[in-house]
């Protein structure tokens, strides 16, 4: 069996973008479709309380579509890392997120401590075993 690493340095990753790849028009609508509201407005008091600017550090970015949904919203101090060099690829390419793309690993994270106001992810951390997990954590948080 492939480990995490593995699946997503290989073709389940770029099948994974293909199949999952949503502008931010379309991740608001799939929000509608699900959940009877858009993104925005389930994210909206998240949005509001990460005040004026701040650095953005999302850790396991893919192709963007994060990163271009808080561009939208007019975050634009914005940064990602993914395992995957395609993924970071497409992001600053195709999808010409305005970013600082970085392509690493969660588990080593080549930033120093507080270098963010706020770091999150999405879908990421199932992949990371809980040693690294809270090593991250506790470096990148706290
Ligand atoms: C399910 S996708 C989610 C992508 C994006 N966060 C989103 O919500 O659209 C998981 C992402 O985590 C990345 N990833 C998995 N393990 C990683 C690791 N150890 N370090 C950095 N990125 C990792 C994968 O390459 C993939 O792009």
């Amino acid at each position: 069996m492939e480990s995490p690493r593995e699946l997503w340095t290989g073709r389940f990753e770029a099948g994974w973008r293909d199949r999952c790849h949503a502008t931010v028009p379309q991740q608001e609508a799939a929000y509608h479709k699900k959940f009877g509201v858009s993104k925005t407005q389930v994210l909206s008091p998240f949005l509001d309380a990460i005040g004026d600017q701040p650095s953005i550090l999302e850790v396991g970015c893919s192709y963007g579509g994060q990163l271009a949904f808080l561009e939208h919203h007019g975050f634009n101090n914005l940064t990602g890392i993914d395992i995957s060099k395609d993924a970071v690829l497409q992001a600053g390419s195709e999808e010409g997120v305005s970013a600082d793309l970085t392509m690493g690993d969660a588990a080593s994270l080549p930033f120093v401590t507080d270098a963010f106001d706020v770091i999150f992810t999405s879908g990421c951390m199932i992949n990371i075993p809980p040693l690294n997990y809270w090593e991250f954590v506790g470096r990148s948080l706290v």
